[in-house]
Order: structure tokens, then C-alpha cells, then sequence
């Protein structure tokens, strides 16, 4: 479900944070699941506009992340055909799943304008963040 004030204010902090903290972070937000409706939607982001504040499971690398509840990297985003565009200056995407008492309910979505940045440490730490965000949420 979504966040209260409280913690959409601490979310934004985060994502405040990695963008100023990350060079190669372009997009930063979270979605979260849409009550139990197979849907995502938008909470707080840094980063150009999105078009896509409701996302269908399956849709997309979120909504594919949204099924499958697994990390995915992707060094090019114009290598995959399951991809919702949200601005033609992103090359690269990396969505981490947020698991509150085993149940996957929504995830950290960034973006970059860089080819193939993300490695292990990142997928370390925004996993991390995860954990973190699941506590407060
Ligand atoms: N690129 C995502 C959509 C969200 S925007 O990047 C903010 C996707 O394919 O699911």
C-alpha cells in the first residue's frame, strides 16, 4: 500500500541522497504494489517526470520484478523488448524488490544515463536500502 506522509518525506530523503551521492544515478525512485490490485504505482522520485506512474504487473522491468521478486540489472535498456521508456537519455536500469514479512511489495527503481554502471555494490547496497525501507514502512 502506499506510504503515509511520514515516510513518503523519509523515502524522498533516500532518494535525494543516492542522487546526489551517485554520479551515474540519473532516476531514482520507489514504487510500491497498489493495495492488492496487480499493479505498481509511483511514490517518490527524484529525477525527470515519469509517465509511468501506474505500472501493470509484468510490465516493464518493474512490473517483471513486481512477478518475479528478483533484482534485475540491465547494462542496456535497448536490448530488451519488455521495457517502459521513461526518458530517451536513460541507457541503463537497475530494480531491487522490497520485501516486507516474506511479500513483495514494491521496489527502488533507478536509472542511468550511463551504459553497464551498475555492479555488485550497488546491488549490495539498494538491497540493503530495501531492508531498511521495509523497517519503516
Ligand atoms: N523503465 C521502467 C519504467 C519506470 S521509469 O524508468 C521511471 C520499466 O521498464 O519498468
Amino acid at each position: 500500500d502506499a506510504p503515509d506522509t511520514d515516510t513518503n518525506s523519509k523515502l524522498l530523503k533516500i532518494c535525494q541522497l543516492l542522487d546526489q551521492e551517485v554520479e551515474y544515478y540519473n532516476w531514482t525512485g520507489f514504487y510500491f504494489r497498489n493495495g492488492e490490485k496487480e499493479e505498481l504505482i509511483l511514490g517518490p522520485y527524484v529525477g525527470a517526470e515519469t509517465d509511468h506512474t501506474v505500472i501493470p504487473f509484468g510490465k516493464g522491468i518493474c512490473g517483471q520484478v513486481a512477478v518475479s521478486g528478483e533484482t534485475f540489472v540491465v547494462p542496456d535498456v535497448h536490448t530488451q523488448d519488455n521495457y517502459l521508456s521513461c526518458s530517451i537519455d536513460t541507457k541503463s536500469e537497475i530494480v531491487v524488490p522490497i520485501f516486507k514479512n516474506g511479500k513483495n511489495i514494491g521496489q527502488i527503481d533507478i536509472d542511468s544515463h550511463k551504459i553497464d554502471p551498475f555492479t555488485k555494490a550497488d546491488e549490495e547496497v539498494l538491497q540493503w536500502i530495501c531492508e531498511k525501507v521495509a523497517e519503516i514502512i
